[in-house]
């Protein structure tokens, strides 16, 4: 069943979802060379503190972070750890998600660190635009699938690839809830888009194909190939005056 949810719910759902963009604008200007994925993650978790927001990610399954950062050929999932010193010409995926007063806001992005190659500011790009290509299909009417179609449109007319082993998400009171939101697919597919759904859309982008697989640390995944990968999502409310993003930094 797809929860949805009330204009008063809706209103909850945005402070957490400010609160997260909020930790996503912090992270983006602390990433430069020299600083450890660990210091992202602690900066963000005294952020929360002070904001009265639950770490979403810490204890979920036994993650041990509040926030996943993501390095270069990792696709989601990566630990913040202090032996991970950010490198000039690196890119950064990280993943943020908090409760606040019951409800869960969920926004992932990518950062290039210092300059970074030409083909790598293509990826960032794209892998952003696709996100905004699936939001743009979260609308009234329209099927789940056509936002899992426009995304795998837009990065594979690049000859990106999308990945198929993790999905987008129903978000509210828990932070997965139905439905499933692949980024890949035929349009016109799967349950009607109602007003009142939050769904949080996710494309993970490969430079090179998308088959990924999982470290040893049960967390870690990574690309096959070794090539490079970018991770962009926001929490998105739907409404009769089209979507409405819940983690935007301004309204
Ligand atoms: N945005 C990710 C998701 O929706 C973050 C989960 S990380 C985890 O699944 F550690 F909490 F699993
Ligand atoms: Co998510």
């Amino acid at each position: 069943m797809i929860i949805r949810k009330s204009a008063d719910e809706l209103q909850a759902m945005r402070r957490a979802g400010l609160v997260v963009a909020r930790a996503r604008e912090l992270v983006r200007e602390m990433v430069r060379p020299g600083v450890t994925t660990l210091q992202l993650d602690q900066a963000v978790e005294e952020f929360f503190r002070r904001e009265n927001a639950i770490p979403a990610f810490k204890g979920y399954h036994g993650y041990p972070a509040t926030i996943c950062a993501s390095v270069n050929e990792v696709v989601v999932h990566g630990i913040p750890s202090a032996d991970q010193v950010l490198e000039e010409g690196s890119i950064i995926s990280v993943d943020i998600g908090a409760f606040v007063d019951g409800f869960c806001g969920d926004s992932a992005w990518t950062y290039p660190v210092g300059r970074v190659s030409e083909e790598v500011q293509v990826l960032l790009r794209v892998g952003e635009e696709a996100l905004y290509r699936g939001i743009a299909q979260a609308v009234v009417g329209n099927r789940l699938s056509d936002i899992s179609h426009a995304v795998q449109q837009h990065a594979e007319s690049y000859g990106f690839s999308v990945v198929r082993d993790f999905v987008g998400h129903g978000v509210g009171r828990q932070m997965h809830e139905e439905p499933q939101i692949p980024n890949f697919g035929p349009p016109g597919r799967g349950p009607r888009l109602k007003e009142g759904m939050t769904l949080a859309i996710e494309p993970m982008i490969n430079a090179g194909g998308y088959q990924v697989e999982v470290l040893q640390d049960n967390w870690t995944v990574v690309t096959r190939d070794g090539s490079w990968s970018v991770h962009f999502e926001h929490t998105v409310a739907i409404t009769e005056d089209g979507p409405r993003i819940l983690t935007s930094l301004q309204e």
